[in-house]
């Protein structure tokens, strides 16, 4: 039985009522401390004056619903948008049409300027397009709908942490630094002390890199404990400027032992998409309602809530490699599309194509099975045909690939003619290979670009909208 030490329960209750946080706006909507003084601290998004009365709107971040202040008009002369504010009053039911409640004040003393702005201030009541809110990255997250976006990021993150949770997944934390290019590609940024110049007395003793996917790692770990996941930055230095590529970005990445079908992959990440879009769906922590009512165009509301539905109620479509090739070709030979990029069996599928097939052809998310071998990485397992690989890449209307997986070469003898053909190093991972002579079991896992769910689920249009502090070619600001 576990002894409590004399006077515990009383010391921890004193802590708890002279530490505990004040009330945050999103806690005073949900459950309305009325008739009692209640404090409330943010930044003023809005004041408007009038002869006898006062309105001022305030935000701290916690909800896409400002809080309306009613105040006399003497104490909101020196506000402005942007300064940091305490006001102290009471909560009240409002009549205002947009707002529930009001936290209303006749006390001359009830606002306390916290903190003021500079007549420079740029962020305004208007509206600022996301393009001009770019330029002032420390800023830009002050503003209705990308604090909403921060707030969906971490709502996304929990559910997905939930489900894993779920399905018996341990949550694991793979290193960021690597000497090994999972993916082949040369993609890799190089990292050594900046105070070791000495190119002959290298850090790690070797080179070494930023990874560009743990995988390598997971996989030893799904050896240990059969289902792992991890969700970690990831580092490529690919010097495509779009609007969904990153240098740094956050993947989620998922290795599950005991499996022997590509399939069982792509059925799992359909479940997983759709236990996050269930939750906005329903709306029960509010995370719904966060990205809709913060946005100002309904066009896009109506995507969003349009995209939910169907990603839970539409059928996901699943087509072969091979068979995208033949539709691509078919539909620009009768002319009913024509691309940049030819599509021909063997070259990659480009974005154009991606798109078309998921926006425009199928409108739904679609998993592309078995891709040719010499597109893909040494460890995917091959297909009995010889020329495929047992892999996906799940592509999704206007973003493109979100996903990529595979099933791993488990056979060490095939693993291993691989890599010769491919005329690879295998110093490096040793490691790696040693695994699959060490009670070797069949399989697969799988990588998610997760600035690119977010921006398909909440329908964002540039990968910059969704992180905070985006890095990619000559872009490293703040
Ligand atoms: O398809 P990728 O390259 O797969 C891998 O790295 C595997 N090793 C993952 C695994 O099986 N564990 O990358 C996975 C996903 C892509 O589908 C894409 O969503 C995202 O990572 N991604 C990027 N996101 C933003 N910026 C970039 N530069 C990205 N490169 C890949
Ligand atoms: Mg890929």
């Amino acid at each position: 039985m576990l002894i409590k030490p004399p006077g515990f329960v009383f010391q921890f209750k004193r802590l708890q009522s002279s530490y505990a946080l004040s009330k945050c706006i999103n806690e005073i909507f949900k459950d309305p401390p009325f008739k009692s003084q209640t404090t409330v601290n943010g930044w003023v998004k809005g004041v408007r004056v009038q002869k006898r009365i006062a309105f001022i709107d305030i935000s701290d971040g916690t909800s896409f619903q400002n809080l309306m202040c009613v105040v006399p008009p003497d104490q909101a002369k020196e506000l402005r948008t942007g300064v940091s504010v305490q006001v102290t009053g009471e909560i009240k039911e409002s009549n205002g049409k947009s707002q529930s409640i009001e936290l209303k004040t006749t006390d001359p003393d009830s606002v306390k300027v916290l903190g003021p702005v500079l007549d420079s201030y740029p962020l305004q009541k208007k509206f600022h397009s996301p393009q001009f809110l770019r330029t002032i990255p420390h800023l830009r997250w002050k503003t209705q709908f990308l604090s909403s976006i921060l707030r969906f990021r971490s709502h996304v993150e929990m559910k997905l942490m939930e489900f894993f949770t779920q399905e018996q997944f341990t949550r694991t934390h793979p290193p960021l630094i690597t000497s090994s290019d999972c993916e082949g590609a040369g993609e890799l940024f190089k990292i050594e002390s900046a105070s070791r110049a000495d190119i002959e007395n290298k850090f790690f003793g070797k080179d070494s890199y930023l990874t560009v996917s743990t995988q390598l790692h997971l996989e030893v770990l799904c050896m240990a404990l059969s289902r792992v996941w991890t969700l970690t930055p990831c580092f490529r230095a690919e010097e495509s400027d779009t609007h969904r590529h990153l240098s740094e970005f956050w993947m989620l990445e998922a290795e599950i032992a005991f499996i022997s079908d590509v399939r069982q992959l792509t059925t799992f990440c359909e479940r997983m998409i759709k236990h996050v879009v269930n939750s906005l769906h329903q709306d029960l922590e509010g995370q719904g309602s966060n990205l809709i009512n913060s946005r100002r165009d309904q066009e896009f509301v109506h995507k969003m809530i349009e995209r939910w539905d169907q990603l839970l109620n539409g059928k996901w479509k699943t087509i072969t490699y091979t068979e995208a090739i033949d539709i691509l070709s078919a539909e620009s030979s009768k002319g009913n599309i024509s691309f940049q990029f030819k599509p021909a069996w063997g070259e990659p599928l480009q974005s154009e194509h991606e798109k078309w097939l998921t926006g425009e052809y199928f409108k739904s998310p679609v998993f592309v099975l078995n891709y040719p071998k010499e597109s893909k990485p040494f460890y995917m397992t091959r297909n009995p045909d010889g020329k495929t690989v047992a892999c996906f890449d799940l592509l999704v209307p206007d973003v493109g690939e979100i996903i990529g997986g595979s099933m791993r070469e488990h056979n060490i003898d095939l693993l291993l003619d691989e890599i010769k053909q491919r005329n690879m190093k295998t110093d490096d991972i040793e490691w790696y290979l040693s695994l699959r002579s060490s009670g070797s079991v069949s399989h697969g896992g799988f990588g998610m670009g997760f600035e690119r769910l977010l921006c398909y689920l909440g329908c964002v249009e540039n990968i910059r909208d969704v992180i905070p502090f985006p890095r990619s070619s000559r872009d490293c600001v703040c």
